[in-house]
Order: C-alpha cells, then structure tokens, then sequence
C-alpha cells in the first residue's frame, strides 16, 4: 500500500505588527508626572478611541505620539521605528498628524489660508479638490474668515488641513465636542470615509455613544494609566463597566 503522505499545514501568517505600538508611556509637564505606563495598540486601518474622565491623560497621550511633550519615556513605535525620542518634526514626517482640541483655526486667516498653512511633509496628501470632496462647504466658505466659521465649519477645516499633509495615521483630540448633533453626524461619516480610503485614527472622545459609531476599538485611561480595552462588538457587555469608568 502506497505510503499515505499527510498534507502539510499551511504556516500561520505572522500578525501583521501594530502601526502604532505604546508601552510604559510616562510623560511629565515640568515638574508633574502625569502618564503613569500608558500601555495600546493600533493596527492599520482601524479606529481605535481612548476614553476616560476629564484630566485622566489623554491628550497628553496623543500630545507624548506627536513629540510635543518635553519628558517622556517607555516605548512608542510606529511602524516598527521607535519614536519616544524622535522630535514633532521627525514624528510628523513619518506620517503621524495630531487634530488639536482647540482646533488652531487662525482666525486671522480664511479658510484656504488655514488649509494651506502646514507643510505636505510626505506623497499622498490629499489635493485641495479631494479635500473639498470631503467637505463641500469648506469650498463655499473658502474666502471666509476663520472667525466667521461656526464651529462645525472650524472643525472640518481642523481635520482637512492635516489631510493635505500626506499622513496617513490621524489622531483627532473630541473632534465633536461643543457640536449639534447634525454636525456630530457629519463628523462621524467623514471619519467613516477616512477609515474606508485607509486611514488609521486614534480618537479621543468624551462622547462614546458617538465613539460607538465609529470604532472598532476602546481603551480606558485612567490617572494616566490605561485599566481597560475592548472590542466594540464588546461594548454592550461592558457597558456597566464603562458608566462607572466615565462616570455617566
Ligand atoms: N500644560 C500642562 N501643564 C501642567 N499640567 C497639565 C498641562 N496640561 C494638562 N495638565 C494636567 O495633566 C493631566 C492630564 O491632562 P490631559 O489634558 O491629558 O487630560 P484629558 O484626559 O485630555 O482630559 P480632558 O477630557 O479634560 O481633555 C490633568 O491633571 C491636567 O491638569
Ligand atoms: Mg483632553
């Protein structure tokens, strides 16, 4: 009888490394330790929102990616090159853009000023024609200035500017936060959009019933610790555990 030869398995495929990669983030401003080991990851195409109080360190988390806060140590990687030493500008050139809270319109400046402002740092930025895709009214309020947008128009403009840079991983600081609900809406399908073009997103949000719309992943911080993550197929399951984290 012939010997029966066994198909071989196929090799596992390695998981793909996370795009960004946090471990034992720390970071102070002067003298306070705010980040206490600040520990995610973030895989290529998805959403991914770091929930959690007011004070709790997630800005300063997004802030210590971007290279803007002074002290800082533990590990973040993105895309397999260790950054906790690198500087804004170098982070920025890999392809990392950071969408303030406060947004940074110049209201000085009209709406194609503002959109021109930050440098393309890498191929593939968006063009301004592929921006205005995105959002049409930007185009209408072109010649307005940046202190007659509402604040809507204030945060379109926001994220449309660090579209145009080339980076393909986002971090957006509440982008809905102080927003009508209508506007809300938009905001979320824009970040839908960016998700299907390929964009990676790290959100902050306050609001996680939004958040839930758009995310494919949480993270709980917490006194500048992350205590908690889950799926959002997971989020009814933890949903008593998240009023408590957020307190609503
Ligand atoms: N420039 C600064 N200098 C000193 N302390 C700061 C500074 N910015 C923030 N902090 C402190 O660091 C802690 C974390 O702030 P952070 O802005 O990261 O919180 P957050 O989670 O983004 O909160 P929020 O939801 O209110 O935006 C807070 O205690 C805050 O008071
Ligand atoms: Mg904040």
């Amino acid at each position: 009888m012939p010997e029966l030869k066994m198909a071989q398995a196929p090799a596992a495929k390695p998981a793909a490394a996370p795009v960004l990669a946090v471990q034992d983030l720390q970071a102070w401003y002067g003298e306070s330790h705010i980040l206490h080991g600040i520990n995610f990851n973030v895989n290529a195409g998805e959403v991914v929102t770091l929930l959690g109080r007011n004070g709790a360190g997630k800005t300063t988390t997004l802030k210590s990616v971007m290279g803007i806060i002074g002290k800082r140590s533990g590990s973040i990687r993105f895309e397999n090159q260790e950054i906790i030493r690198a500087s804004s500008d170098r982070i920025a050139r890999m392809g990392i853009a950071f969408c303030p809270e406060e947004r940074g319109i110049f209201s000085s400046l009209d709406v194609r000023e503002n959109l021109l402002l930050p440098p393309t740092v890498r191929a593939g930025g968006l063009s301004l024609d592929q921006i205005f895709d995105l959002f049409p009214n930007l185009k209408e309020r072109l010649t307005s200035q940046g202190t007659k947008l509402s604040g809507g128009e204030q945060q379109m403009l926001a994220i449309a500017r660090i579209l145009r840079t080339g980076a393909r991983f986002l971090m957006l600081d509440e982008p809905t936060e102080g927003l009508a609900p209508v506007i809300i809406q938009q905001i979320g399908h824009t970040i839908a959009r960016l998700k299907s073009e390929g964009f990676t997103i790290l959100l902050v949000e306050q609001n996680f019933r939004f958040a839930s719309t758009v995310a494919d992943r949480y993270y709980i911080v917490e006194h500048g610790k992350v205590i908690d993550g889950f799926a959002n197929s997971e989020l009814s399951a933890n949903m008593d555990k998240l009023h408590t984290y957020l307190g609503v």
